[in-house]
């Protein structure tokens, strides 16, 4: 992973970067791919979220917070310290240049089908109540479709599978993500949502309504 990174290093530094993803990315990009998919769509399996399609500047605030370890520092965060040990090394420059090529690839779901444009068509057993308290409690920093929000850097959730995002829930509420000590604004905002207006139930229905992949069980329905 080391010398990946050294070689896409010096690669970057010697022609600009665009978008689509270049040979210069590429070292890199086969190194994420092994976690993430060559897809960018996820492996639920390894616990690594899908990146097509989210955010750009919300994947550059990640990943720089998991290098300089304001993200998977916490000795008891597992997922968070495999990713750390990813970012060693990166530059500010192949953070930027990999979360534009993330953020352009089409929006894939964690089992690979495109995410369809409106999602309730992914989702034939999701309850209009659990869309109203997703849209109550979670819509207006996240989208009322779960699209994401830039100007808050509250990141896509739609994209998102739901063993992942309860992982993600569970560690904002237990303070292994977004701990004060963090010093990372938007992820303290996340840590307040998920320990204080932390209802269980609440919080499951609106995960279970948003996830890409559904309800747990898949029979479940109105
Ligand atoms: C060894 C496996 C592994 C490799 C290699 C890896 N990742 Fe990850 N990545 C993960 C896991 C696991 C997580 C979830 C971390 C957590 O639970 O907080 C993650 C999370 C992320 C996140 C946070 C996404 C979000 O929605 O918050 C970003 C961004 C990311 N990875 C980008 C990359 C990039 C870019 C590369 C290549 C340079 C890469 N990863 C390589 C395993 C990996
Ligand atoms: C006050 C605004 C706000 C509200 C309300 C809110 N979020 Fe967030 N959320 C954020 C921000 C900002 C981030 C980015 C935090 C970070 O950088 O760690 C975030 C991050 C997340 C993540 C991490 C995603 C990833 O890719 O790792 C999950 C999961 C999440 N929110 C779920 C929810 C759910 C579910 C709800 C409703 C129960 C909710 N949020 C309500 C602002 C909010």
């Amino acid at each position: 992973m080391r010398t990946l990174t050294l070689l896409g290093l010096s690669l970057l530094a010697c022609s600009p970067l665009h978008a689509e993803g270049t040979a210069e990315l590429d070292p890199l990009i086969s190194a994420c791919a092994g976690c993430h998919g060559g897809h960018g769509e996820g492996s639920a399996e390894l616990g690594a979220p899908a990146l097509a399609g989210q955010l750009s500047q919300y994947l550059a605030r990640q990943l720089s917070g998991f290098r300089d370890g304001r993200r998977g520092g916490h000795p008891a965060d597992l997922g968070g310290g495999t990713m750390s040990g990813a970012s060693v090394g990166m530059s500010d420059e192949q953070i930027q240049a990999l979360s534009s090529y993330y953020a352009q690839l089409p929006a894939l779901t964690s089992t690979g089908r495109e995410a369809a444009p409106d999602p309730d068509s992914l989702k034939p057993g999701r309850r209009a109540e659990d869309g109203e308290i997703y849209r109550e409690v979670c819509g207006h920093c996240h989208g009322q479709d779960g699209e994401g929000y830039p100007a808050m850097g509250a990141p896509r959730l739609d994209i998102l599978d739901a063993a992942y995002l309860r992982r993600q829930m569970d560690s904002y509420a237990s303070g292994q993500r977004g701990s004060e000590r963090d010093d990372d604004l938007q992820s303290v905002w996340m840590h307040d949502v998920a320990a204080h207006d932390g209802d269980r139930e609440i919080l499951q229905r609106a995960i279970d309504y948003i996830a890409v992949d559904g309800y747990r069980d898949t029979g479940a329905g109105p």
